[in-house]
C-alpha cells in the first residue's frame, strides 16, 4: 500500500523509512548487507566514530523518471568518493560492489518512499561508513558499520527555481589545505558549523576562502563554486574541497554546449567580472547566487534576482537526465524497472 506522504510537503529533511540496510566488517571480512528496520545501533561508547571521529558517508539519489522507470545517479562515483574518504581516515573501504548491492536493497525495501514522477521529489540515499572498535588509546579501529539510510526528500525549488545569497567568512577555516576537506567526513561539518550557523543568523548561506591565504573561493557552505564568465565555466581547484560529483557532470555538460570550463585558483575579487555564480550539489543541482556579501570590505557583488541563462541552461539538461526526459550520452544512470 502506498504510504501517506504529502511529496509536495517535503523539504531536505529526514523521513523515516521501513528499512535501513547494514553490513558489518568484522574479522577482516564484510557481511552480505541486509535490510532491518531497527533504525538504531548497538554501538560501544568507545568506538571509535564517537571517540575519534572516524566516519564517512555521502548522499545520492533514486529519480522515478517521466517514463515510469527509476534511475540512480552515478552510484559508482559516490562509492568510489567514499572508499576515498574512507582511505582518507583508515576506516576499511567498501568495495563498489557491496556498496551498490546495499544502495538496490534500501530501494527494493523502501518502494514506497520513492516519490512519484511530476512531485519533484526524490528517494535520498546517505550512505554511513563509522568505525565500531571500542578503543581508549588513539588510534584506529579494526571494525567498521556500514549503512544506508533512505530517506524521500522534496524538490530544493518548490516553486520557481531560485537565488541564494552568500556572506564571506574569513574568521572559521572548514579544512586545511590537504587536511580532511577533499573527503566527505563528518568532521568537515562539524567544524563548519561556527561559520554556517551565523551566516544563516544574519540571512545567508556562508561562503568559505581558502584556509591558507583567505583569498580564493574554496566552497559555498557545502557545495561547489561555480563562476560563468564569457563562455567560461570557472570552479575552484583546491586541495580542501569536496569534489562533487555534480560539477563534475555539469562542467561535462558545459564543455558539450561549447563552452570553456577551468578549474584553477579562483580570487574572491573575480567575482566582480562573473555574470552569473552558483553552489553546486547533489541536493539543489544548482543553486544560483544573486549576491556575495564581503563584510570586512563592505563589497558586494551582485548577478541579478534571477537566475542566469546559463546555469539555467545547465540545470535543466542535467535534471530532464535525472527524470529520464533527455538521452543520459555518458551513462550516468542506472534504470531499474522495479
Ligand atoms: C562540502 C561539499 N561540497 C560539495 C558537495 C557537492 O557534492 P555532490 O555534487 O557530489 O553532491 C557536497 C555534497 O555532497 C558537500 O558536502
Amino acid at each position: 500500500m502506498m504510504k501517506e506522504i504529502d511529496w509536495s510537503k517535503l523539504g531536505f529533511h529526514y523521513t523515516e523509512p521501513d528499512y535501513i540496510v547494514r553490513a558489518g566488517y568484522h574479522n577482516g571480512q564484510w557481511e552480505e548487507p541486509y535490510a532491518t528496520k531497527d533504525k538504531f545501533l548497538h554501538l560501544h561508547v568507545s568506538a571509535t566514530c564517537l571517540q575519534y571521529g572516524q566516519e564517512a558517508f555521502e548522499g545520492l539519489k533514486a529519480f522515478r523518471g517521466v517514463d515510469g522507470k527509476i534511475r540512480i545517479f552515478r552510484w559508482r562515483e559516490n562509492a568510489k568518493r567514499m572508499q576515498r574518504s574512507a582511505e582518507g581516515l583508515y576506516i576499511e573501504p567498501v568495495p563498489t560492489e557491496l556498496f551498490g548491492k546495499a544502495i538496490r536493497l534500501a530501494l527494493e525495501k523502501n518502494m514506497d518512499f520513492l516519490p512519484p514522477y511530476g512531485t519533484g521529489a526524490t528517494l535520498y540515499f546517505r550512505p554511513l561508513l563509522i568505525g565500531t572498535t571500542p578503543r581508549l588509546g588513539v588510534g584506529p579501529g579494526r571494525d567498521f558499520e556500514f549503512i544506508v539510510i533512505p530517506s524521500p526528500i522534496g524538490p530544493y525549488y518548490p516553486g520557481k527555481f531560485h537565488c541564494t545569497h552568500f556572506i564571506v567568512n574569513r574568521h572559521v577555516d572548514r579544512a586545511a589545505p590537504f587536511g580532511t576537506g577533499q573527503f566527505k567526513v563528518g568532521g568537515n561539518y562539524a567544524s563548519s558549523f561556527r561559520a554556517t550557523e551565523a551566516a544563516h543568523a544574519m540571512g545567508y548561506d556562508c561562503l568559505f576562502l581558502d584556509s591558507k591565504y583567505h583569498r580564493y573561493i574554496d566552497e559555498c557552505s557545502a557545495a561547489n563554486f561555480i563562476g560563468i564568465k564569457g563562455n567560461e565555466y570557472l570552479t575552484p581547484r583546491s586541495s580542501a574541497i569536496l569534489p562533487s560529483i555534480t560539477n563534475d557532470s555539469l562542467m561535462t555538460l558545459a564543455k558539450e554546449r561549447g563552452m570553456k570550463v577551468t578549474r584553477r585558483h579562483i580570487r574572491l575579487e573575480e567575482l566582480a567580472d562573473m555574470s552569473e555564480a552558483a553552489a553546486c550539489g547533489t541536493a539543489c543541482v544548482i543553486s544560483p547566487i544573486d549576491q556575495v556579501f564581503d563584510p570586512e570590505k563592505n563589497i558586494t557583488y551582485s548577478f541579478g534576482h534571477e537566475p542566469g541563462p546559463v546555469l539555467t541552461e545547465l540545470y535543466h539538461t542535467l535534471r530532464d537526465i535525472q527524470f529520464g526526459r533527455a538521452e543520459d550520452r555518458h551513462q550516468w544512470t542506472d534504470v531499474f524497472e522495479i
